[in-house]
């Protein structure tokens, strides 16, 4: 028996249910090439930032240099990535170069926080091939003055701008620090966006005892950090059919099972692969192929969502979020 791994994603047919999440291996061609060949789905490129964009002539060097604290969401990644695109041109040369190259769908990715000029880039993506495009927004508030509605208002009317100047199908990728998830996915959706990537994933900043500087660390997800976006994943997919990507700790074959059961369209890898190369990807994909051989599945399509929170035996089980019935299975175990 053929067993399928189609799924379709912002209105993408793609082979499979495993997409390669913007970070380094998407910066460069030929690590594209081999994420391809691997058997990744489809590919998201880094971000270009604002930051790129607005202030001509910047050193991508600078926007990664954790000192500077106008820059908290280039903050945010490696610090030192000198095969990075450094600026507009760059990057829409990368788009071009990428679709040159690959056959499997280019997503190109935007990061910002203001609605402005910049986000005409976004139809530059568009045109240099992009199949998608992917907007990732880091607004880390900290104004005490400013209210969540004001922040969330913010969110909106980016993408709002970013949907009016492209055509091409939207994601937008967020964070999970809202007070209503549920609610702003909705609002989200009717502005525009046709998917959500849950959860971007920040680095914390830690501090050096020897030489008292505030330094970023870059520590790769594990397994563990699936479980928000599992959650979250079952919970939105109860809610709405639009396309939900899961993305944070998809590590092996089970990871991407649990979040297809949950109801994500694609699951994506950027720590996987870092840690242990593109071949992750064909592993991840024998694993998959195995479990749904087992368990007579004929395609992804018909397990995906069937643990959704509506669907699950326990729908309650993913609202829990105290901790007695979790203390009192722990205490009955080291009694
Ligand atoms: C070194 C590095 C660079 C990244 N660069 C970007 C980026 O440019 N744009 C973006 O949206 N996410 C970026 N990410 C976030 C990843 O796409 C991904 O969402 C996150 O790492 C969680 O997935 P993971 O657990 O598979 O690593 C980066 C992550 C890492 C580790």
């Amino acid at each position: 028996m053929s067993i399928s791994l189609h799924t379709k994603y912002l209105g993408l047919d793609l082979k499979n249910p495993l997409v390669a999440s913007a970070g380094p291996l998407t910066g460069r061609i030929d690590t594209l090439m081999k994420l391809e060949e691997a058997g990744a789905a489809a590919v998201v490129l880094p971000s270009l930032f604002e930051e790129e964009i607005v202030s001509e002539g910047v050193e991508i060097a600078l926007l990664y240099d954790y000192q500077n604290e106008g820059f908290a969401e280039a903050q945010s990644y490696l610090p030192e990535m000198e095969d990075y695109h450094t600026g507009p041109d760059t990057y829409l040369r990368l788009v071009r170069q990428a679709k040159q190259s690959l056959t499997i769908p280019v997503i190109g990715s935007l990061n910002g926080t203001s609605n402005g000029g910049w986000i005409q880039y976004g139809r530059m993506i568009e045109e240099a091939g992009a199949d998608a495009l992917e907007l990732n927004i880091y607004y880390l508030p900290t104004d005490p003055d400013t209210t969540s509605l004001q922040v969330e208002n913010q969110y909106l009317e980016l993408v709002s701008g970013v949907r009016g100047a492209v055509s091409i199908p939207l994601a937008v990728k967020i964070g999970p620090f809202f007070s209503s998830i549920a609610n702003m996915a909705k609002r989200l959706f009717s502005t525009g966006a046709d998917g959500l990537v849950v959860f971007n994933r920040f680095l914390q900043p830690d501090i050096d005892l020897e030489t008292l500087a505030v330094e970023p660390r870059l520590v790769l997800s594990s397994s563990d950090e699936l479980r928000l976006p599992l959650r979250w994943i079952a919970i939105l997919r109860s809610y709405f059919e639009q396309s939900l990507a899961a993305t944070t700790g998809v590590h092996n074959p089970e990871d991407v099972i649990k979040l297809l059961l949950a109801g994500a369209d694609v699951t994506m890898t950027t720590s996987g692969v870092l840690r242990h190369g593109p071949g992750l990807i064909s592993d991840i994909l024998v694993g998959l192929r195995t479990w749904l051989e087992e368990k007579e599945y004929v395609s992804v399509e018909q397990m995906k969502g069937s643990m959704s929170q509506r669907n699950s035996p326990d729908p309650a089980a993913f609202e829990r979020a105290n901790y007695i019935r979790t203390i009192q299975s722990y205490s009955s175990k080291i009694a």
